[in-house]
């Protein structure tokens, strides 16, 4: 019912926004032309709630995402699944039945620009699912705060309270978990809570018990470049567009929204920002880590002159566990080896795609998987209604990898 309702306003919605161009090479345009309108109406109408005072918009889009997508913890024939905590933050669990008597482990941090989303939901529940059962896996897929209530370093403060529970003796033996294959996945700005936990924990000698793999999905790893050539190449390809990624930013630092143009501008990374030293720039710098076919025709926007108070007000731009891509070489070398997924069409390709090269610089082993029909979030809509060959394909190389490496 609920979906069936979904699909209705979808095509209500699709009704409304006309023609979009989108790049020719895009897996299936006009599937994403219809997601891309219902994500733009229900973004229209909460920002109309937010301005007229009703709600937050990111209130007014959580409710309608868990209206459509919230699933009870329900057990099917093949997976056990309940809700439970992980380090004090809520998870559910999804465990294999049958199988092996010790299993693999996998904790998950859902996307959604750390302010949406729930690994309740559907989408994120169905994933999980399949990855317990195709692996004969504990999944555990983590609900860590959300802003605008929770802003940096919560959300990250969270996914490792929830990562070092995981990891814990008593946690891994009450759930069947082998320790020596355990892995630490997200995608999107779960893939970037991945990445910093990956990195915090790689490093820490304490741990008895470590991951031995990190999968990333189109992460999102910095935010000091908002000209990269994927952030020109994509600014107008659904469903992440340029300004919405610069606002997820702002929301997830605590930081206002007005401040969108000047990130959009590259005006918090000018040359006359003291805080940024040229090792610093070197991490990020896509023409020098980025192979060729990928930087294309674009060029870098390095302005001299800037907004250089901005990084004195925000120094988490600045921070690795808020931008895992600005890590120092010897930290990444102690991470576990690495899946990262990207996507072609994704403004956040160039974050996973320097990440990659700067894990393989520091020696550790890194799966590049880069469709090049893919869009960002492409993996989730793997299932009906939203359906997406590409979605299907990447799930199955995703889990493959993991079958053969985990
Ligand atoms: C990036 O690297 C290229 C090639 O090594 C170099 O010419 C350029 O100056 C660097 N850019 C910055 C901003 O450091
Ligand atoms: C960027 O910085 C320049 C130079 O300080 C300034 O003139 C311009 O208004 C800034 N742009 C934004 C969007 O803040």
């Amino acid at each position: 019912m609920r979906l069936l309702l979904a699909a209705a306003l979808l095509l209500s919605a699709a009704s409304y926004f006309v023609y979009l161009p989108l790049p020719s090479g895009v897996c299936e345009p006009w599937k994403l032309m219809l997601l891309d309108a219902l994500f733009r109406s229900v973004i229209q109408a909460s920002d109309v709630a937010h301005s007229l005072g009703l709600c937050h918009h990111v209130h007014l889009l959580n409710r309608v995402v868990s209206w459509v997508e919230d699933t009870e913890a329900r057990s099917c024939p093949a997976v056990h699944v309940s809700d439970s905590t992980l380090g004090g933050v809520p998870a559910r669990v999804f465990r294999a039945k049958g199988g092996a008597e010790l299993k693999r482990g996998i904790i998950y941090f859902h996307g959604g620009g750390w302010a949406l989303c729930s690994g309740r939901m559907r989408s994120y529940d169905l994933l999980c699912r399949k990855m317990s059962e195709d692996l004969d896996a504990v999944v555990m897929s983590v609900d860590y705060r959300l802003a605008p209530e929770a802003v940096f370093p919560d959300q990250y403060h969270d996914a490792l309270a929830a990562a070092r529970d995981f990891l814990s003796a008593e946690v891994l033996k009450r759930h069947g978990i082998d320790p020596e294959r355990v892995c630490v996945s997200g995608d999107s700005a779960g893939g970037n809570l991945a990445a910093a936990v990956a990195q915090e924990l790689g490093s820490d000698d304490s741990l008895t018990t470590r991951f031995k793999a990190q999968a990333l999905i189109y992460p999102v790893l910095q935010a000091l470049d908002f000209h990269t050539s994927s952030y020109q190449q994509n600014q107008a390809v659904p469903i992440l567009y340029r300004p919405i990624m610069a606002r997820f930013w702002l929301q997830y630092l605590g930081a206002d929204s007005s401040l969108v143009p000047l990130l959009l501008a590259n005006n918090h990374s000018s040359l006359d920002q003291p805080a940024i030293g040229a090792d610093t720039r070197s991490k990020l710098n896509w023409t020098s880590l980025l192979p060729g076919e990928r930087r294309k025709h674009y060029r870098p926007l390095v302005r001299d002159t800037g907004s250089p108070g901005l990084l004195g007000e925000l120094p988490a731009l600045m921070d690795v566990r808020a931008a895992p891509l600005l890590a120092e070489q010897r930290v990444l070398g102690r991470a576990p080896k690495a899946y990262v997924m990207t996507c072609e069409f994704d403004v956040l390709r160039d974050d996973g795609l320097m990440y990659v090269k700067r894990l393989q610089d520091a020696g550790v082993p890194v799966t590049s998987d880069h469709y090049e029909d893919g869009f960002h979030g492409c993996m989730v809509f793997a299932y009906r209604p939203m359906v997406s060959s590409v979605g299907r394909r990447s799930m199955n190389n995703y889990i493959r990898w993991l079958d053969q490496n985990l």
